[in-house]
């Protein structure tokens, strides 16, 4: 595992330019450029009908994704033994979703290969809104400058890591990197559905999007699958689009643990501070690739998130949400792809619990320019670097359970979330605010079911 894992590696360094979650473009390796076209995603029956005046079979109907937030399975992981009867010598990963759902809460220690540079000490600690798995409040730090028309990430990288288990190596913003911004955590209920979701159909989304509001797709590396393409859906830049490689890059970045994706430790603003040197004492891969598979598997098992109660001022709402467009970027209903099919370069196929899904995510997962981009691109790299000014639709499914908005957290209510919406959304946001101040609040009320 881990020798194949360092075959790769190199490769990857030949290959190069990679970068994804924290920077460190040119000396590090860790994020990964994607390689090829995204490949066809085969293997699954699809849902499409044919008219229905055939004889032959008809493949099963899409049905309705399982929603809550209950800490229970959606299906594709047995729900295993009951959560609080397992403890750190008793949880096998892998095995369930109550015990991948430990490894996902499990605080790490500096023998578990915490930093010595990270955010905090679990997964959890910053997903777990209103279940393990949620958004919350914690926001990141990310810092760069321009020079000229050039993107430059802060010294080891655009993500500033706040916390240190020495105070010698807490990083700093330096006074050159004048672009700051903070990116709040994301939801990642749902996400397996999300990752289910074929790329033919998020490109069919931004092809049918009228072209002034047209989003952009991000081609990523799958970096299990040897980097190979396939289009972006999660991170507010899109710039993951499998659960495994966003884990693995996570579990380094907000972490500080290697492991076989990501196995050079993270710098102290650009000094090595990793294993050999005084603030390291465990080699890397910190991680031999286990939690990272459990952590991906916890998620994917997950329901997605729940609405609020429908009622008839709801139903008014959503309709003129659809009706003045802000559904054309805000997708309310994606199926997703058929079981079997092999998603993320081969390396995952869709099973039962995943596939033939509707999910309700409010989003196309694609990038766009409502002019409240946080100026850090999706990789330092010129041509990524229109991704500066863009940002993932942001799924509004489980919107009631947020309450600090947008990006960077910094929008409190409706209104002020919609005053930024310009841009590809200048059209929509001038047909809101002519909106009377009833339909305005039935708008409201549909969001709050979300
Ligand atoms: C310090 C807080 C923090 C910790 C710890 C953390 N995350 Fe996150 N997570 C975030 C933030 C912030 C984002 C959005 C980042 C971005 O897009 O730039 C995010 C986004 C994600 C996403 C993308 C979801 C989506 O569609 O937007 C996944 C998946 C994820 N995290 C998984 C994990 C896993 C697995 C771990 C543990 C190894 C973890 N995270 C630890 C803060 C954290
Ligand atoms: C052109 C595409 C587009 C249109 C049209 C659009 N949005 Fe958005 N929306 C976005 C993007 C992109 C973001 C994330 C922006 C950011 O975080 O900086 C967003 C963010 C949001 C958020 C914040 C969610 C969160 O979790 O932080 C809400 C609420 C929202 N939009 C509601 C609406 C409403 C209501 C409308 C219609 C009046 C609308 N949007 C129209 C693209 C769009």
């Amino acid at each position: 595992m881990e020798r194949i894992a360092i075959g790769k590696w190199m490769f990857a360094i030949v290959v190069v330019a990679l970068v994804a979650h924290d920077a460190q473009a040119d000396s590090r390796g860790d994020r990964f450029r994607p390689i090829g076209s995204p490949q066809t995603e085969t293997g699954g029956q699809t849902s499409a009908r044919n008219g229905g005046a055939t004889t032959q079979p008809q493949p099963p109907r899409a049905t309705e994704a399982p929603t809550g937030f209950d800490n229970t399975t959606n299906g594709y992981l047995d729900q295993g033994p009951a959560f609080d009867q397992i403890n750190e010598d008793s949880v096998v990963a892998g095995r369930s979703f109550n015990d991948n759902r430990f490894v996902f809460e499990e605080v790490e220690t500096v023998a578990d290969g915490l930093g010595p540079t990270y955010n905090a000490q679990s997964c959890a600690e910053c997903h777990q809104n209103v279940a393990t798995g949620g958004a919350s409040q914690v926001t990141e730090h990310r810092t760069g400058h321009l020079n000229g028309d050039a993107f430059f990430e802060a010294p080891g990288g655009s993500l500033i890591q706040s916390r240190a288990t020495s105070p010698d190596i807490v990083e700093r913003v330096s006074v050159q990197d004048d672009i700051r911004t903070f990116r709040i955590s994301t939801n990642t209920l749902g996400a397996g559905y999300v990752e289910a979701i074929a790329n033919t159909t998020l490109l069919a989304i931004r092809d049918a999007q009228p072209s002034s509001m047209r989003g952009t797709a991000t081609m990523v590396a799958v970096l299990e699958a040897d980097s190979a393409s396939r289009v972006g859906r999660f991170g507010w830049k899109s710039q993951h689009a499998s659960l495994q490689s966003f884990a693995a890059d996570a579990y380094l970045n907000e972490m500080g643990i290697t492991s076989p994706l990501f196995p050079d430790e993270n710098t102290s603003s650009g000094e090595y501070i990793g294993f050999g040197t005084p603030h390291d004492p465990t080699p890397d891969p910190e991680d031999d690739g286990t939690d990272i598979v459990a952590f991906a598997d916890f998620m994917r098992s997950t329901k997605a998130p729940s609405r609020g109660p429908i009622t008839a001022d709801v139903q008014n709402g959503e309709r003129l949400f659809t009706q003045i467009g802000c559904a054309t970027c805000h997708v309310a209903s994606i199926t997703t792809a058929a079981p079997g099919t092999r998603i993320n370069g081969g390396e995952f196929t869709i099973p039962a619990a995943l596939g033939n899904k509707i999910i309700h995510p409010y989003s196309d997962f694609l990038l766009h320019d409502i002019g409240s981009g946080d100026g850090i691109p999706l990789l330092p790299t010129p041509e990524l670097a229109g991704t500066a000014s863009q940002i993932r639709t942001a799924p509004l499914w489980g919107l009631r359970t947020r309450n600090r908005l947008m990006h960077d957290g910094l929008s409190f209510t409706y209104p002020d979330v919609i005053r930024r919406h310009a841009g590809q959304a200048a059209a929509v946001t001038s047909r809101y605010n002519a909106l009377s101040s009833t339909q305005k609040k039935s708008l409201g009320t549909f969001l709050d079911s979300l």
